[in-house]
């Protein structure tokens, strides 16, 4: 296993335009994925010189019956094959929690984690898949009340005429113990910013920042960036919007938060099986055509590696 020093990882994405790849078959491609895959898309018919690494994806939203994600069980399997199949091994199904609008009560999210969890342990063809739990947190006031209750040991905190546990709620992946965050895209929110990251770290966690190139106040200074990422911040891009999927200005800015190692890290933020599909691999081979494979490597492997294992 290639291995980075944590601290040294930020150095690991070097622009350039060296081509280290073959056209070759990748493995298939599922039938859906076959027929619902645009033309002009990844065909998935490339692999590399040297055998590419396990890819990690840790924002995606794959339980179902919990969010705006896989609808039911059937596409949360057709899903998960699908990430299989694009090389991913490990899983970390983000499952949002935001004010008003999703949330689905733990109890529930953990029955159907364990039944899909069921269900992988019992299927040959992905026995090397590690699949976790956690949430998308939108940075709301229940989510502020429930990271200050965390930070401070408590075990149950009353908001909203309703008592929330904590220790249930808050549920960080990885040995890095992350956490995901996402904030409002419709308003500049520099200092919301700041205001969860400096609470996330206060409470002993990794914040990590959902799709990063959202944000307007990203997109009008990304520089802002550099600031969270030396408190302590990972920078998560999405791979629809490296690929182009989401419009010209969020390609260009996540390819300039790549030429500029400000990302960290990149997720499919998966959905659906109809326009938000799993994307890693298809995203690996245009960054590794684009830049190059060390570059794909680290924001795909090596980065959520280190966030996982170390
Ligand atoms: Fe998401």
């Amino acid at each position: 296993m290639h291995r980075h020093n944590w601290h040294g990882i930020h150095a690991g994405c070097v622009y350039s335009d060296e081509k280290r790849f073959r056209k070759q078959g990748y493995g298939r491609m599922s039938l859906i994925n076959r027929i619902f895959r645009p033309k002009t898309a990844y065909d998935g018919s490339a692999v590399y010189l040297s055998e590419p690494q396990e890819l990690f994806d840790l924002h995606c939203h794959l339980l179902p019956y919990a969010d705006d994600g896989a609808g039911d069980m059937e596409e949360a399997r057709e899903l998960i094959g699908q990430e299989y199949e694009q090389g991913v091994r490990t899983v970390v199904i983000t499952t949002h929690l935001r004010e008003q609008m999703f949330s689905t009560p733990v109890s529930r999210i953990q029955k159907h984690y364990h039944a899909l969890l069921q269900w992988v342990r019992q299927t040959e063809d992905l026995k090397e898949l590690r699949i976790y739990q956690s949430r998308e947190y939108y940075c709301d006031e229940r989510f502020h009340a429930l990271l200050s209750g965390y930070a401070a040991g408590q075990k149950e905190i009353a908001y909203d005429d309703m008592i929330y546990f904590p220790e249930e709620e808050i549920l960080p992946f990885g040995s890095k113990k992350c956490i995901l965050m996402e904030f409002s895209t419709r308003r500049n929110q520099e200092e919301e910013l700041q205001k969860y990251t400096k609470e996330a770290l206060a409470a002993g966690l990794t914040p990590v920042l959902a799709h990063a190139e959202r944000y307007p106040a990203v997109q009008t200074n990304p520089d802002i960036l550099q600031q969270l990422k030396k408190m302590g911040v990972i920078i998560q891009i999405n791979a629809e919007a490296v690929l182009g999927n989401e419009g010209k200005l969020q390609k260009e800015l996540t390819h300039r938060l790549i030429e500029t190692n400000i990302a960290d890290m990149i997720a499919s933020d998966a959905h659906n099986l109809q326009g938000r599909r799993p994307d890693l691999a298809e995203c690996r081979h245009y960054l590794t055509r684009k830049y190059d494979g060390k570059c794909a490597e680290h924001l795909l492997h090596d980065v959520p590696y280190h966030l996982i294992n170390d």
